[in-house]
């Protein structure tokens, strides 16, 4: 008994962490090796070595003189900003590495959300590490305590995630808005609602919350948060984080293809619809985001009619391509024109797949988009879709790299992924018809 006691004591206790301790990720390692492996991989892990973050930020500084301030590193180095550390991100490789990012204290120790956007959160300088157990294992190396911003069966757990999703700019343009998105959404508050965004974000399973003895099997959650980014420089668990992009990307979107029109003329029927985002897709970013709709038509052998094509290592240019059928966010500045950086744009255009919102019934089709494309005087045998996304559009990278703010070797890194889901082949044999078409889904 003695013994047992004696080790299980060392096994949970190790020593008290200190407050420098409890900021460094790597402090927990040892203890939560699987939540400390799947986080080191994340784009929280990566939020500020990003080069395309480093880049803009540094262009922002210069083209403002200055005024953008902490505005990004609040977000993308919320410790080292807090701390004093930096005060507007140019400096960030003389800050030690694991007070940047968005790290295991920043967010377990969050106590309060004073807002809807722009990373209103209180966090604590004590020693206690909030989660989602009300009967943690006592451990000496940090105090615990419930709360229901870190329970994903909470809806206060989105208030946690939201607020820091949702980006309002200095010129008060609501840029990034997933969060206002999700509390639109039927998932918020209809059919559907109690989705969090970790219930779609951090998976469930069963396992133990920390490699010491005496812990009991909990349901534990996935930390590596995959969304669209990966890391664009050599980054532990990038080829993970690249498969569960794919993985969950494949899913997002569902298609149905429809072909017919009188002798002479193809109509092509393309309704799409976003299944599983609990926002709209694509969300956050979606000005940097390049998703759009590849279709080609055929008559035999030949390729009769296409949009949206687009080489490897091509930029994505709307203006070439009157059909194109593209998604996602434009920004505008005061006097009208296109604008690529943030803080130039006072207005923006959106055309994104909604979520469901709040009245829907799944499957009701209320959140379906439906485009025609009238192909007059051509007969086409056979219509291939593909949906297709870039992290970043090449254009903005493009205007990095002129600029002198971005190494030209991050261009290559840039992937584009092809979504499973609303890949199609329509010919006469395999469709199906429905009224004066003909379909495949
Ligand atoms: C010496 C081992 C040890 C170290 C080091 C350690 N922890 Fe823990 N931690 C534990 C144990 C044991 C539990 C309780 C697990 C259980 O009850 O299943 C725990 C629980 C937690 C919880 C859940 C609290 C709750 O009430 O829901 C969080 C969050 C947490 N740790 C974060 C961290 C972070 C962040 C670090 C690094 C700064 C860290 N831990 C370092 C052993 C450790
Ligand atoms: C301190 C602010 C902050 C908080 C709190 C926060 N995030 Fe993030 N999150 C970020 C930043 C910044 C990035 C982007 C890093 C990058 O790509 O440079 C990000 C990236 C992500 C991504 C990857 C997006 C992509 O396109 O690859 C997901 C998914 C995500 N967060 C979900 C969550 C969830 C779920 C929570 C709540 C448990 C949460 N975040 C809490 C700031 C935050
Ligand atoms: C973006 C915010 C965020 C970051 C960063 C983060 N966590 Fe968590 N963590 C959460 C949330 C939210 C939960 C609660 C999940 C749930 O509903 O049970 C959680 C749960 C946990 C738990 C409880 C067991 C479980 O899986 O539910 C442990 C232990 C933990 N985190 C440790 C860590 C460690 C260690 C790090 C850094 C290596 C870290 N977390 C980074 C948000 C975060
Ligand atoms: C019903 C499930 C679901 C819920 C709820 C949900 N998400 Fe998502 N989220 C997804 C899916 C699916 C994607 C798209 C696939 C992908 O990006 O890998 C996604 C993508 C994202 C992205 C990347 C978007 C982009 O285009 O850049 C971010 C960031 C994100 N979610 C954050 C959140 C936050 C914050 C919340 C809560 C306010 C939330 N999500 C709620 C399923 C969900
Ligand atoms: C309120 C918090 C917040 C602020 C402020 C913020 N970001 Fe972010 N940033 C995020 C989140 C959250 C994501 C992930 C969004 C997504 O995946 O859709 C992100 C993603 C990014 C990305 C990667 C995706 C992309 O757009 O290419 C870059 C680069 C970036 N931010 C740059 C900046 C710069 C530069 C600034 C300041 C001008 C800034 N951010 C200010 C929260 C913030």
């Amino acid at each position: 008994m003695t013994v047992f006691l004696l080790a299980s004591l060392w096994g949970c206790g190790g020593p008290a962490l200190s407050r420098d301790d409890l900021l460094n990720p790597e402090s927990c390692a040892g203890c939560h090796p699987v939540h400390y492996e799947q986080w080191r991989g994340s784009m929280h892990a990566y939020a500020a070595k990003d080069p395309v973050f480093l880049a803009m930020n540094q262009r922002g500084q210069r083209e403002t003189n200055g005024e953008l301030g902490d505005f990004c590193v609040d977000c993308h180095a919320p410790i080292a900003a807090r701390m004093g550390l930096t005060t507007d991100g140019t400096d960030l490789d003389e800050v030690p590495e694991h007070l940047t990012g968005v790290t295991c204290a920043y967010c377990h120790q969050v106590t309060d959300v004073r807002g809807d956007r722009n990373n209103p959160l209180d966090i604590a300088e004590d020693l206690i590490l909030r989660g989602p157990f009300a009967d943690a294992v006592q451990t000496k190396a940090h105090e615990t305590e419930y709360s229901p911003l870190h329970d994903r069966d909470s809806r206060q757990s989105s208030e946690l995630c939201g607020s820091c999703h949702d980006i309002e700019t200095p010129t008060g343009l609501h840029l990034e808005r997933t969060y206002l998105e999700w509390r639109e959404s039927v998932y918020s508050s209809g059919s559907l609602s109690g989705l969090t965004c970790g219930d779609c974000h951090m998976r469930g399973s069963d396992g133990v919350a920390a490699d010491v003895e005496g812990v009991p099997l909990r349901r534990i959650h996935d930390h590596s948060f995959a969304g669209v980014d990966i890391a664009l420089t050599p980054f532990p668990g990038r080829e993970a984080q690249l498969a569960a992009v794919q993985q969950s990307l494949n899913t997002t979107v569902a298609a149905s293809l429809c072909v017919g029109g009188p002798q002479g003329t193809t109509l092509i029927n393309l309704t799409l619809e976003n299944v599983s985002a609990g926002h709209s897709w694509p969300s956050g970013a979606a000005h940097d985001r390049r998703a759009w709709v590849e279709l080609r038509a055929f008559n035999g052998a030949d390729e009769v009619w296409s949009s949206g094509v687009v080489e490897d290592g091509e930029p994505l240019l709307p203006s070439d391509d009157p059909n194109l059928w593209a998604f996602g966010d434009t920004l505008y500045n005061d006097s009208g024109d296109q604008v690529h950086m943030f803080w130039e744009a006072t207005s923006l255009d959106s055309s994104v797949l909604p979520a469901p919102d709040v009245n829907a019934v799944i499957g009701d089709g209320s959140a379906h988009v439906i485009r025609d494309f009238v192909l007059s005087g051509l007969e086409v045998d056979r219509v291939e879709i593909r949906v297709r996304m870039r992290p970043l559009g090449l254009d903005v990278i493009d205007d990095l790299i002129a600029s002198g703010d971005l190494d030209s070797s991050i261009r290559e890194a840039i992937p584009t992924f092809d979504l499973k889901g609303p890949s199609l082949i329509w010919t006469a044999e395999t469709a199906t018809i429905a009224g004066d078409l003909s379909c495949v889904k």
